[in-house]
């Protein structure tokens, strides 16, 4: 592939050939992540501006000449990424913004971010043709990755803490994987799930290890910038749990900038909860291991695998981290529900919480532009949007009791 040079360890720098797929670099082992390094002029030549405007491809294939993969067939998977991207209207004013934008990433397959990296994670297993696909997961990867797999044919194994909402359960058995729910934490479900991979010789889609998954969420960017027409907003927010999934929001914006598709890259506000943030802690520094105490399951990682893309994520955009607690999340969904009208889980809305946390602290200034990610649908996680929002008002089929009642005016 001509598109692509080579690896980069983001630990040694070392660099190897693009010959065959390596998940980590031989000289650090598991520490060591890769970074895949485009030949951005090869790129441009068949994805620019021209050939952007010319695709009727609306989904995240349309950006194939940024991936790793052959690129066969992948018209027959299902609609991953070209999420919507609403300017706020009501939102941004509540927070004393200008200018906000949404982009709605809970409008996916399997409703959440990860779809866009399971979605080359399996384009990838079956280029190298395996039968087996599999991954450790707080749930959305897992769900993503099962779903995905279903419509491509492969089979999945899955390992999940057992604290994973029934939502993304019910996906994963729905889609007919082989779930096994780890009675420990997000840790210990990783390390079960590498100890079955190494034994059984599946594919690989632990996000923390695996280099080609930062190359699909990076879609996301490449989307934003695209639909923002190549001016992006100042600030990009997304949620924080592996870091897989900011360190893409980074490398999309970094290609296109290399490619002068784009001027500058957003800085990016990296934002977690406050039981479980090892990132915000650590400040660009060495990351120690945290409780996992949040609700919002799908970043409670106090071990992330991706440290490494993440830090340098907020490093290099001049971000920040930030994080937000339980009820500032709670209170964000409720907001960005009522306000736009867009329905995202603890771990989706942990962003808004923290664009809201960053206007007040004076990080984020009103004049400045912003977009959201909402990295997955509420839907997954009903318990806790009831939690956000309460009970229902419940009355007698009797429209004399509900006129007493004063509920309507
Ligand atoms: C909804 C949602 N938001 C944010 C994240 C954080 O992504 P990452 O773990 O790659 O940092 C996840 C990860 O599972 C997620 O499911
Ligand atoms: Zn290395």
């Amino acid at each position: 592939m001509n598109r692509i040079l080579g690896y980069r360890c983001t630990l040694c720098k070392k660099e190897y050939d693009y010959g065959p797929e390596l998940m980590t670099c031989p000289a650090c082992g598991e520490k060591g992540i890769l970074d895949i390094v485009f030949d951005y002029n090869e790129v441009k030549k068949v994805l620019n501006r021209e050939t952007l405007k010319a695709d009727g491809d609306n989904s995240m294939w349309r950006y194939r000449a940024l991936m790793p993969l052959k690129g066969e067939g992948l018209s027959k998977f299902l609609r991953i990424g070209w999420t919507p991207m609403y300017e706020s209207l009501r939102l941004g004013r509540q927070l004393g913004l200008d200018k906000l934008f949404i982009k709605d990433d809970g409008i996916n397959p399997t409703a959440s971010l990860k779809d866009r990296a399971s979605g080359v994670a399996v384009a990838k297993a079956l280029e190298l043709g395996y039968d087996t696909i599999s991954c450790s997961s707080t749930g959305n990867a897992a769900s993503s990755c099962a779903g995905n797999s279903a419509r491509m044919g492969l089979k999945t194994v899955i390992f999940v803490p057992e604290r994973a909402p029934m939502g993304k359960v019910a996906q994963l058995l729905i889609f007919g994987a082989n779930v096994v729910s780890v009675r420990g934490d997000y840790r210990q479900t990783f390390e079960l799930s590498k100890a079955a991979i190494d034994k059984w010789g599946f594919y690989n889609r632990n996000a923390g290890i695996n280099p080609i998954l930062t190359e699909g969420k990076k879609t996301v960017a490449l989307e934003i910038a695209e639909q923002q027409n190549f001016e992006p907003t100042d600030w990009v927010a997304v949620s924080v749990g592996d870091g897989c999934t900011i360190g893409g929001v980074y490398n999309g914006f970094y290609d296109l900038k290399q490619m002068g598709l784009i001027d500058r890259i957003p800085r990016i506000l990296g934002v977690q909860s406050e039981g479980c943030c090892p990132f915000v802690d650590a400040n660009g520094g060495e990351l120690v291991p945290t409780p996992e105490n949040t609700l919002a399951d799908s970043i409670a990682v106090g071990v992330p695998r991706n440290p490494k893309k993440a830090q340098r994520a907020v490093r290099d955009s001049n971000g920040r981290w930030l994080a937000v607690s339980d009820d500032e999340i709670l209170a964000a969904m409720r907001l960005l529900g009522r306000t736009e009208g867009v329905f995202s889980e603890p771990a989706g809305v942990t962003a808004t919480a923290g664009v809201k946390k960053a206007v007040e602290m004076g990080i984020i200034k009103p004049s400045e532009s912003v977009t959201v990610i909402s990295t997955g649908s509420g839907l997954k996680d009903v318990n806790n949007a009831m939690k956000a929002a309460g009970e229902p008002f419940k009355c007698d089929p009797d429209i004399k009791a509900l006129e007493a009642s004063g509920r309507i005016k």
